[in-house]
């Protein structure tokens, strides 16, 4: 009875021994983390939305009204949502996004705030309901748990023009809510050094010279410099920016790590209040618009942003266009 008991011992500190070293991550090559579209026409149009915040307590058929129609004037090619669609919200309220969502018929892809999580669900719901076989268009990818490798996004879009691929649309999940002050300051979450090297594995293994952007939810650190930038010569950014800026605590050196890969600009969410793009050090930073009024917001109203990328690859800073529209 002693050595049965020991045998079940040893096996069960074998087994936490295999699990915490790793054993159970799988190997996902880098084709599969990846998804294809293509140009239709002479440019291809990015609409971003993000910081939506549908909360129990909202009136959220309303606020999927607005997006809808939203959706409707600028019929991009592809949406993105940049974190924060929800906050305090419950499996019911994912459902009818999910659904209204996919029904516009435009492919849509998706990466986390810091609030998604915080609601009546578990950690997987959003990404279960978004991967669902009920949707149709929907290009997501989330392997956490399963690759290892921080966030629950890190996949990529290629956008190819006739055979070539000349954008490439990374999708990273920049963590959540932190407290690193002990316990005195609540702080933002930064993109872990896992996920850069990754990035950095996609771009070495395509090596197409595809340009690539970056969406997530908290801006870089970088972002506070240019901020200052635009307060100093608001002629250096199209856009304002009319709050501080509140970055990730930490910098893992995404900002490098990103031109070094042949990122030229990211777009993020988070500060509601901004909306400024800034062409700073090589890289081009950008806030989306706010895309509904929940939460706070101190702008006239919300909107969207949309990216207009060429066929050629190109990507100019005066292609961005800020738009706001009245919040019925
Ligand atoms: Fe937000």
């Amino acid at each position: 009875m002693k050595n049965k008991y020991t045998k079940i011992l040893l096996l069960s500190a074998l087994n936490i021994l295999l699990v915490s070293c790793g054993g159970t991550n799988k190997t996902f090559d880098v084709a599969s983390y990846g998804k294809e579209l293509s140009f239709t026409g002479d440019s291809f149009k990015v609409m971003q939305l993000t910081d939506i915040h549908l909360t129990k307590s909202a009136d959220n058929i309303k606020v999927m009204d607005y997006l809808v129609n939203n959706i409707k004037t600028v019929n991009p090619n592809l949406i993105v949502f940049t974190g924060d669609t929800f906050m305090n919200a419950d499996s019911s309220i994912v459902d009818y996004f999910v659904k209204r969502i996919d029904d516009c018929n435009v492919p849509w892809a998706y990466t986390f705030g810091n609030h998604d999580f915080q609601g009546d669900y578990g950690e997987n719901y959003i990404s279960q309901r978004i991967q669902s076989t009920s949707t149709k268009n929907a290009l997501f990818i989330d392997n956490y748990g399963e690759d290892g490798l921080s966030g629950h996004t890190n996949y990529y879009i290629n956008i190819k023009s006739g055979t070539d691929v000349a954008y490439r649309l990374y999708m990273i999940d920049g963590g959540n809510d932190v407290n690193v002050s002990f316990g005195i300051t609540g702080e933002y979450d930064y993109i872990k050094e896992d996920q850069l090297q990754h990035i950095t594995k996609i771009n070495t293994t395509l090596n197409d010279g595809a340009t690539g952007l970056a969406f997530f939810h908290i801006p870089l650190l970088e972002m506070q410099t240019a901020w200052n930038t635009c307060k100093d010569d608001a002629t250096k950014c199209i856009g304002k920016n009319e709050e501080k800026s509140c970055p990730s605590y930490k910098n893992s050196g995404a900002f490098e790590h990103f031109k070094a890969n042949g990122i030229k600009g990211y777009f993020c969410g988070h500060d509601h209040d901004n909306y400024a793009s800034i062409d700073y050090d090589g890289l081009i930073q950008t806030y989306g618009v706010k895309s509904s009024d929940l939460c706070y917001l101190d702008l006239d109203m919300p909107g969207y942003t949309t990216i207009n990328l060429h066929s050629d690859g190109s990507f100019a800073l005066d292609d961005i266009e800020k738009v706001f529209v009245k919040y019925e």
